[in-house]
Parts: structure tokens; C-alpha cells; sequence
């Protein structure tokens, strides 16, 4: 019987939540911590030998560190973002890369409900007016969001949970999404921009960053909205033009906004934040907190570790971002060949005669394209010869083959 791929040592930076450790370590790791983030050398030489990496946003995953681990298999990114690891060079070497696309969803949709009900009953000016001495109880411009309209532009994760909450809240919601998006309970589709911003009482923007979002809500977007109503954005800073924004607030046109992202966010903390927004009445500001919560970041530990744990047990690609998903159920007490190649007619024939040149018999087998890769899972009989694992290495596609034994 041919020797397995077994490495069984990760390291994890940026002080990733211990969940990620505890999940990591009872599947028969050796799990290293680090709680900054580290330069390209000190990377490299901190994770030789090491199959599973972890970062978040500030460790940069660059192609000659890549190059430089033979042993890595896949990189966690325990955040959403994977702009940090070159994905490319990645998958050229068959290291997959995992992220939490979702684990902070929840997070960001109670902290716009939150801001929603504040603005309605103008909590940043009373708490303000409190600070200073004052005490104004008054009615006057504050109400309840029952029965109000809520228009989400982008409907997608957040967009749609927000949507759930919203009308149980009593709200009606309407929504816009350039895709075509399933509306959830009662809301209500509008087919532009500009219905939607007509029809509603609250706009909220849940886009994705695309680039062709960049200044997607400015002076006409502004106008269109009904006068006296509120607006959030809790997506991306430079969908906004935050000057517009600032001259309808000025002229009492919008009635009150809650911004948590920013055209440019301050690099670190204790640096200065510079907005046109400062100083505004009834505006709320946050530091890019939407997704920031105690459970988010649980959540992403636990997430990413599975992600990463599957993939190095069985190969398991399943919302990998770089690489093609597969997820093939395991056939016990056989071994599996997990196969990165070159994306080109008739791979999976060619490994097919591999096997049945040698009398290797195929229990299950699953293959998926995308972009220039292919990936294929073989579960096989335990019988074969090193030969065959040396003549798949050998065929001019192959990128990385890697052989588990299934439980
Ligand atoms: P998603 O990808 O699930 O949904 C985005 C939706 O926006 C999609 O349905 C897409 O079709 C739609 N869309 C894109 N451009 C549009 C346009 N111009 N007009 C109308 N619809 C448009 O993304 P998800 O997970 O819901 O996240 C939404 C945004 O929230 C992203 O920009 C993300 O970066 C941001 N975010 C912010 C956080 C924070 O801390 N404030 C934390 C997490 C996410």
C-alpha cells in the first residue's frame, strides 16, 4: 500500500479566535498562535512544514511565500475579505483559500435595525442634548418604525435578513437588486432605483464592491429620495458621495443618516477620521463596525477551521474561493485521490485509463471545472501500486495530487 499525505501542523495569526484552535487541535493538529500579523520572511520561516495556515486581513499571502511552502495545503482567511492572499499563485500550486463570507451577516443586519429605530426617534441629538445638560423631552419629530417603509437597496445576505427583521418589526419593506432576487415574506420588488427611492421612508444600502459601484449613490440618487428620510450605509464607502450626502442633510432634505464605511478609513487606531460628515445633526458614525461582534468573530473560527479541516481530510473544496468545489462523500475503507489539474479535454478520461491500466477499480469519483482548473475526488480500493500515483504525477496536467485514506 502506497504512503499517505499526513502533515498535520498549523499556524494561525492575527489572534483568530480560540474556537478556530479547539476545532483545529481535535482533529489531530499541531496548532501554533501568533497574535499579529507577520512580514513575507518571517512568514515563511514561521510556517515551514506547515499544511494549514490562518490569517486575517493584515498578513499578506504573496506568491514567493506560496512558493516558498511546499507543505501548505490551504490558507483560512478568517475575515470576509481575501484580498490579502494572491489567489492566483494559490491555486497554481493547488492551495486552496477559504473565507467567512457569511458569519457576520447577522451582526451587520442588528446594527442597522439598531441605527433604524435610533434615527426615528433622533437618539444621536437627544443623547447629544443629555451630554451637554439638556433636557428636552419632547415628541417632536420622533416616531415609531411600525407601519414605516423601508426601501434595501441590494438584497442579497444581508439585504434579504434584514428584510426578515424589518417586517417583523412591522415595517413594509421594498427592495431594488440589479439580479434577479426572490422577494422574502411580503416585500415588495421595485424594478428601479428610482421607485424604490420614491416609495419608501428609509433607503438602505446593502451593495456589494464591485467596481462599477463606485460613486453609485450621489446628488440625483439624494434628490430622488422623499424629503424628511433617513439613510444608511453599512456596504462599502465608495459607493457614496458623501459631500452630496452632506448638502441634503444641511437642507433638512434627509432627516437623519447612519454611516458605518468610509471613501477613506483611517489606517489604524489613534489615527485622525476625516469626513464631511463630522458634526452633523441626527448622523450617526461608525468606525466600519457593522460586522464587528464577539459572535462574528467566534463564528468565523469556527467556520473557516471546518473549511480548512474538511478540505485537508477529504479534499473538500465547497465554497473554496479559488479553487473548483467539490465535496464527495466518503467511501469507508478506501483511499482517495484528490487531483488539481489543468482545465483541457479529456483529464478524467486520462486518469481513468491510468487506473484501469493498473486494475484499479473506482468506488466513486466527482469532477468540477472553473476558470483554467479542474479538480477531481477518486475514492479507491486500498490495493494499488506506488506507480499509479507516480504516473498521474507525471501527466502534463496534473498540478497536485494528493491521496487521503477515507475512515
Ligand atoms: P451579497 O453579495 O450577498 O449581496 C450584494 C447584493 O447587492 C447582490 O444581490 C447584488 O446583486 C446587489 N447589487 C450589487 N450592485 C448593485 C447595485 N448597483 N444596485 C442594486 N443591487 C446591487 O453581499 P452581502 O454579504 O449581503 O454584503 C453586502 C455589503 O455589505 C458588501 O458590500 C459587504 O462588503 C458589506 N459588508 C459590510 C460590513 C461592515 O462591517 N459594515 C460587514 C460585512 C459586509
Amino acid at each position: 500500500m502506497p504512503t499517505l499525505d499526513t502533515g498535520k501542523r498549523a499556524l494561525l495569526l492575527e489572534n483568530i479566535h480560540p474556537d478556530a484552535t479547539t476545532r483545529l487541535v481535535k482533529a489531530g493538529y499541531e496548532v501554533s498562535t501568533e497574535s499579529r500579523a507577520l512580514g513575507e520572511d518571517e512568514l515563511i520561516s514561521a510556517a515551514a512544514g506547515v499544511s494549514l495556515l490562518g490569517i486575517r486581513s493584515s498578513t499578506h499571502v504573496t506568491e514567493r511565500v506560496i512558493g516558498a511552502l511546499p507543505d501548505l495545503l490551504a490558507v483560512g482567511a478568517f475575515c470576509i475579505g481575501t484580498n490579502q492572499v494572491d489567489l492566483a499563485a494559490a491555486a497554481t500550486r493547488g492551495v486552496a483559500v477559504f473565507n467567512a463570507p457569511f458569519s457576520n451577516t447577522r451582526s451587520v443586519v442588528e446594527l442597522a435595525v439598531a441605527e433604524i429605530i435610533s434615527l426615528a426617534r433622533r437618539l444621536p441629538e437627544k443623547n447629544h442634548q443629555m451630554h451637554n445638560g439638556e433636557w428636552d423631552k419632547s415628541a417632536r419629530g420622533s416616531h415609531e418604525v411600525r407601519g414605516r417603509t423601508l426601501g434595501i437597496v441590494g438584497y442579497g445576505n444581508i439585504g434579504t435578513q434584514l428584510s426578515v427583521i424589518a417586517e417583523a418589526l412591522g415595517m413594509t419593506v421594498y427592495f431594488y437588486d440589479i439580479a434577479d432576487k426572490l422577494a422574502i415574506g411580503n416585500a415588495r420588488r421595485c424594478s428601479t432605483l428610482q421607485e424604490l427611492l420614491e416609495s419608501v421612508e428609509t433607503v438602505t444600502l446593502h451593495v456589494d464592491g464591485r467596481a462599477g459601484n463606485r460613486g453609485f449613490f450621489g446628488n440625483e440618487e439624494f434628490a430622488m429620495m422623499r424629503p424628511r428620510s433617513l439613510f444608511l450605509n453599512l456596504s462599502r464607502g465608495f459607493v457614496v458621495d458623501h459631500v452630496a450626502l452632506r448638502r441634503h442633510i444641511e437642507t433638512g432634505h434627509i432627516a437623519g443618516a447612519a454611516i458605518d464605511v468610509f471613501p477613506n478609513e483611517p489606517k489604524g487606531r489613534g489615527d485622525e477620521f476625516v469626513s464631511e460628515l463630522r458634526g452633523q445633526p441626527n448622523v450617526i458614525l461608525t468606525p466600519h463596525i457593522g460586522g464587528s461582534t464577539e459572535e462574528a468573530q467566534q463564528d468565523i473560527g469556527e467556520f473557516v477551521s471546518g473549511k480548512l479541516i474538511d478540505f485537508a481530510a477529504g479534499g473538500a473544496t465547497a465554497m473554496s474561493v479559488n479553487m473548483p468545489g467539490v465535496a464527495l462523500p466518503a467511501v469507508a475503507g478506501t483511499h482517495r485521490l484528490v487531483h488539481l489539474h489543468k482545465n483541457v479535454p479529456g483529464v478524467l478520461a486520462a486518469i481513468n485509463r491510468v487506473l484501469a491500466d493498473h486494475g484499479v477499480n473506482v468506488e466513486g469519483q466527482l469532477l468540477r471545472t472553473r476558470d483554467e482548473y479542474g479538480y477531481v475526488i477518486t475514492d479507491i480500493g486500498t490495493s494499488y501500486s506506488e506507480e499509479v500515483l507516480d504516473e498521474l504525477r507525471a501527466m502534463d496536467v496534473t498540478i497536485r495530487l494528493r491521496t487521503i485514506e477515507n475512515d
